[in-house]
């Protein structure tokens, strides 16, 4: 979908009010996307082959390029307007980051140094990520309260504005990093499914 016809429907007023209904909290919203990112950097082993190593680099740069957007964009500036000194701490966090994933993009996987950067990458966002868990977000949620609601709802939105563009490289580096007996396993699964289905609709 063009992203401005996919801007147009995101602000249409059911499609707003879908979001609200459904949208997690901002700090709900960011600790699932932690969870995700670093589950993403666990599965990274200095032993794995490296077009796997390539397709989980790929996936964790965009989780955190996606993620440090809605940041960047929504909750810090809301979080600014409260408490100027602790974005102040973060946003330099976040220009490492930045600088870290196009070193990886830039970077080719199977060399020591791609090994490298990831490992810095994973140990800075893990730092990073903590100190929002256990400082900013508990701050976040004492001082803004409900709207914390109505933020989650505007992140939520624009995270699937930034995130279905992204859709097709989600897909093919998920398919590649996943290891070759877990696709085995998928695809017997599907089969047994339509194997059970078969059987259950000839009766
Ligand atoms: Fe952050
Ligand atoms: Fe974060």
């Amino acid at each position: 979908m063009e992203q401005g016809i996919l801007t147009n429907v995101m602000q249409s007023d059911r499609a707003r009010a879908v979001v609200r209904s459904v949208a997690p909290s901002a700090s709900d919203l960011i600790r699932m996307d932690h969870t995700k990112v670093i589950a993403a950097f666990h599965r990274y082993r200095i032993d794995t082959p490296a077009a796997q190593k390539q397709a989980l680099a790929n996936t964790i740069c965009l989780l955190l390029e996606i993620h440090a957007t809605l940041e960047e964009e929504i909750f810090y500036p809301a979080m600014r307007e409260i408490d100027p000194e602790f974005i102040d701490v973060s946003l330099p966090e976040h220009e490492q980051i930045h600088r870290l994933i196009s070193d990886l993009r830039a970077g080719v996987a199977g060399s020591a140094e791609f090994d490298e950067t990831l490992m810095t990458l994973m140990r800075t966002v893990i730092h990073h990520a903590a100190d929002e868990e256990t400082v900013l977000l508990p701050r976040a949620e004492r001082l803004l309260g409900q709207r914390m609601n109505a933020l989650g709802a505007r992140m939520t939105t624009r995270k699937i504005q930034l995130g279905l563009p992204r859709v097709p490289e989600f897909t093919v580096n998920a398919a590649r990093a996943a290891p070759a007996s877990r696709m085995f396993m998928g695809a017997a699964a599907i089969a047994a499914c339509a194997f059970i289905l078969t059987r259950a609709f000839r009766r």
